[in-house]
């Protein structure tokens, strides 16, 4: 097992901090996992996965396992359906761009999502209208404390808005090794009743539309508002669209009935966080390299050499100002780390 030293993490985040590791190795596999796991002299270990979700805020102590497991394959199928089993380390959008070769529907409304596929059960990653749990099946992981892998299925992984298990009880506790989901061979269900997608698919001239029409009309958006993280640093959404009370709720769009919000059920409202960023006036705002997105306030940008300190002030300036100004708690959606 080669262990690196003080290795810069700037091209292993995509907010491309540049915190250093003061040790580093590379997991290519189940058996480099747990080897890693063993090494009594670093009693501490950090897991690095896709580095798309997190905001490095000091150097980090612990051994870093960078987790790059790879690999691709169909476990079973039927008429309707293939089951396939993908590891860890696979690159989320390239994956997808595999399905999609092979006409596997399922994941098109996800596309360009960044990161790696064994982190999106862990925030249950989802977008215009689709979220993994919609075709997951299982997922394998090992516990820490025993280097035995656990197979969990979708019901043990208490999938929720950006939320699971492994979020909750199980935080710390498990790193995951591969991911199955069940996706349709024929008859693929679409899902383009959000409004952008089906907005872009008119302009392109599309009537009936393939899952890859579907996948490039979410590409073509997402490119349209969200930064590319080879060019600006960040990562995604930095903070979750807050879920208020039906009482909350009323009161907030009698005050403010042009805002836009999702009705989650009968008690409960999702306000995107965006628009309420927006309204208090930080939308392209830029603080030396820390930044909020020109075009979407839910995403902070890092320009070139803020620090995730710098980036983590300007959240908390944000979410109290969105606290003063609409009486709503925010919070990040990103794992801040130190
Ligand atoms: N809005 C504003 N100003 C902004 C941003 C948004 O007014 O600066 C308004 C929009 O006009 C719209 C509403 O807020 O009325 C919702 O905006 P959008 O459709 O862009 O989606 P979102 O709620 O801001 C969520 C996810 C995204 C996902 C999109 C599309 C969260 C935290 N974010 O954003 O996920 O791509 O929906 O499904 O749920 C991510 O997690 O990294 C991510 C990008």
């Amino acid at each position: 097992m080669h262990i690196q030293k003080n290795i810069s993490l700037k091209p292993y985040n995509t907010f491309g901090i540049a915190a250093k590791a003061k040790y580093f190795c590379e997991i290519n596999s189940i058996e480099d996992l747990s080897e890693a796991l063993g090494l009594d002299d670093y009693p501490d270990k950090f897991i690095l996965s896709g580095g798309s979700n997190m905001l490095i805020t000091k150097d980090i102590e612990a051994l870093v396992l960078h987790i790059n497991m790879k690999g691709i394959r169909v476990l079973k199928e039927d008429g309707h359906h293939v089951w396939i089993k993908i590891m860890a380390g696979e690159n989320w959008h390239q994956m997808v761009l595999w399905t999609l070769e092979h006409d596997y529907g399922g994941l098109e409304n996800m596309s360009l999502i960044p990161g790696n596929t064994g982190t999106a059960p862990i925030q249950n990653i989802g977008a215009y209208g689709v979220e993994l749990k919609d075709t997951f099946e299982s997922c394998e992981a090992m516990e820490i404390d025993t280097c035995q892998i656990q197979s969990f299925s979708k019901k043990a992984c208490q999938f929720g808005y950006r939320d699971s298990y492994f979020k909750n009880e199980g935080k710390g506790k498990y790193i995951l090794t591969s991911v199955t989901l069940r996706l349709t061979k024929k008859n693929h269900l679409l899902n383009t009743s959000y409004g952008a997608i089906e907005s872009q698919l008119e302009k392109l001239g599309i009537t009936s539309p393939t899952i890859t029409d579907v996948s490039e009309a979410v590409i073509a958006i997402r490119r349209s508002k969200l930064p590319d993280p080879a060019e600006l640093g960040n990562s995604g959404s930095f903070f979750k669209n807050p879920v208020v009370t039906r009482t909350e709720f009323e009161a907030f769009s009698a005050a403010h009935p042009e805002a836009p919000f999702y009705k989650v059920s009968e008690e409960s409202y999702k306000i995107p966080a965006g628009w309420l960023i927006e309204q208090c006036g930080y939308k392209g705002k830029r603080y030396g390299d820390a930044g909020v997105h020109e075009k979407q306030a839910l995403v902070l940008v890092n320009y070139a050499d803020a620090t995730g300190t710098e980036i983590l002030t300007l959240a908390h300036t944000i979410m109290g100002s969105v606290k003063t100004k609409f009486g709503i708690e925010i919070s990040p959606e990103v794992n801040i780390i130190g």
